[in-house]
């Protein structure tokens, strides 16, 4: 393999990438930002890579998701307390019922730029480069909105800090104490059909802490009771901005993407010799790795040798996005070879990305075609003797209507009440506990396949 830099992406060809007008702006931009702090630090990465090394042994649970874009216009202590407190609620009905850790990775705190079918748009005639995220341009129908402007990189950067802090405030401040288990349910949720099944899962928690207590262990001495790890990630799609936030780590000299605690390649970006896996390569973060049914074993075969030639466990996470009726036929065959080769990763299961479909002007994703495709997934994963690692949602703590379905029944024609997402459809809070719930049994299950096996062989 040639050497690499944190720069060496520019000599490759690019996909995605957004065209500035002002070459010297942008560059004032990236001197800026390669002299600001990193927002995540080496060691950190390091902890969520050794977690994850657990989960491809299929000793944990990966639970990763948040916006599909996260915005300037919404940026507000509520909105981030709101989605902590159902990714809180996810992880204890998975960590309850399915008696596994989990490991929880918001896609949030740089989740900002997004890749686009086509380039541009046609609005009231005029055709417009089209919205590629808030780090890169603004979604109004203008030419000026849709120019590319690098100062918002420096907003981005500064979103991206604050959303970190009030997250580890929360996170280690004593908001994701398990003992207020109960407190985490959000008022709207309260009467939904969710709500009965988390009160029961919650009293038993606080059953559970108070015979703790009782027999002498107590949150004060173990924080596992009373803080939690939380990690960040996004798509490392804008690699200007990821090449100026690069520092290299000085207790290893090795470089560190330090936007975030984890970094992934989407569907569009992961050519072998293209800039987006040439960056990618380079940095020690866990990676994730989009696979959709494009994808052939032998390419992701070349992938994995690039992205992960020591085979280091933790490092790689393949997130599978097929789509309910394609992941039952093209998931096996990557799962098999994967296998075959001995290659350590976790799997993950993206259930969102290829089940959007378009209803009523809007586009929406049905609640049963991703309930079916993380089904189809732990089945795929139970057949081949593989751990079904993880899933990846888009979600959010608001009780939007964007996605159709769930125990509430939302129809095509509730779309528009509350259809607020900038970019694809997300998870309510509801439906979001309701996939939880869902991936408890299926996990509860696999294990409980696995257990007559191993008592056989003893
Ligand atoms: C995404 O995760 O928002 C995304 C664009 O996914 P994919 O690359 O899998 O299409
Ligand atoms: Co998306």
């Amino acid at each position: 393999m040639p050497a690499w830099t944190p720069d060496s992406w520019r000599g490759k060809p690019i996909q995605q990438a957004p065209v500035y007008p002002d070459l010297g702006a942008l560059g004032d931009v990236e001197r800026q930002l390669g002299g600001f702090p990193p927002l995540v630090f080496a060691g950190e990465a390091r902890k969520l890579k050794r977690t994850l090394a657990k989960v491809s042994m299929g000793e944990g649970f990966l639970l990763q998701g948040g916006d599909c874009a996260e915005s300037f216009a919404e940026h507000s202590a509520d909105n981030i307390r709101d989605f902590f407190r159902v990714f809180l609620q996810m992880a204890v009905v998975l960590t309850f019922g399915a008696a596994l850790p989990v490991v929880k990775v918001g896609r949030v705190a740089g989740q900002f730029a997004k890749p686009r079918t086509n380039p541009t748009e046609t609005f009231e005639g005029m055709e417009l480069p089209i919205y590629r995220g808030d780090i890169i341009n603004d979604s109004g129908y203008s030419l000026k909105s849709r120019t590319p402007d690098p100062t918002r990189q420096l907003e981005a950067y500064r979103q991206s800090a604050a959303t970190l802090n009030l997250l580890r405030a929360f996170a280690w401040g004593g908001y994701a104490n398990l003992a207020n288990a109960h407190r985490w349910m959000l008022g709207f949720v309260n009467d939904s059909p969710q709500s009965g099944r988390y009160q029961e899962l919650a009293d038993r928690i606080t059953e559970t802490l108070g015979f703790m207590r009782a027999i002498g262990l107590d949150a004060e001495e173990h924080q596992e009771l009373s803080r939690t790890d939380f990690y960040t990630s996004h798509e490392a799609l804008l690699l200007g901005y990821e090449q100026s936030l690069t520092r290299v780590d000085s207790t290893s000299g090795d470089h560190y993407a330090t936007s975030g605690h984890m970094i992934w390649i989407g569907d569009r970006t992961r050519q072998f010799d293209h800039a987006h896996v040439e960056y990618c390569r380079g940095v020690k973060n866990p990676l994730g790795l989009k696979c959709g049914p494009s994808i052939k074993p032998d390419d992701l075969l070349r992938l994995i040798d690039i992205l992960n030639p020591s085979n280091e466990a933790g490092r790689l996470t393949l997130i599978a996005r097929f789509g309910s009726e394609k992941v039952g036929d093209g998931l096996p065959a990557l799962v098999r070879a994967v296998k075959r080769e001995g290659r350590a990763v976790v799997w993950s299961c993206d259930p969102m990305h290829g089940n959007t479909i378009s209803a009523g002007g809007f586009k929406t994703r049905p609640f049963d075609r991703i309930m079916s495709e993380i089904r189809t997934f732990f089945a795929v994963h139970q057949a081949e003797g593989t751990y079904a690692g993880g899933v990846h949602l888009e979600m959010t703590g608001k009780n939007v209507t964007e996605c159709t379905g769930g125990a509430r029944a939302i129809s095509e024609g509730d779309l528009s009440s509350r259809y607020h997402t900038f970019c694809d459809p997300r998870l309510n809070a509801e439906q979001a506990i309701e996939v939880a719930f869902l991936i408890a049994q299926l996990l509860k299950d696999e294990r409980g396949h696995a257990l007559p096996k191993e008592a056989a062989a003893e």
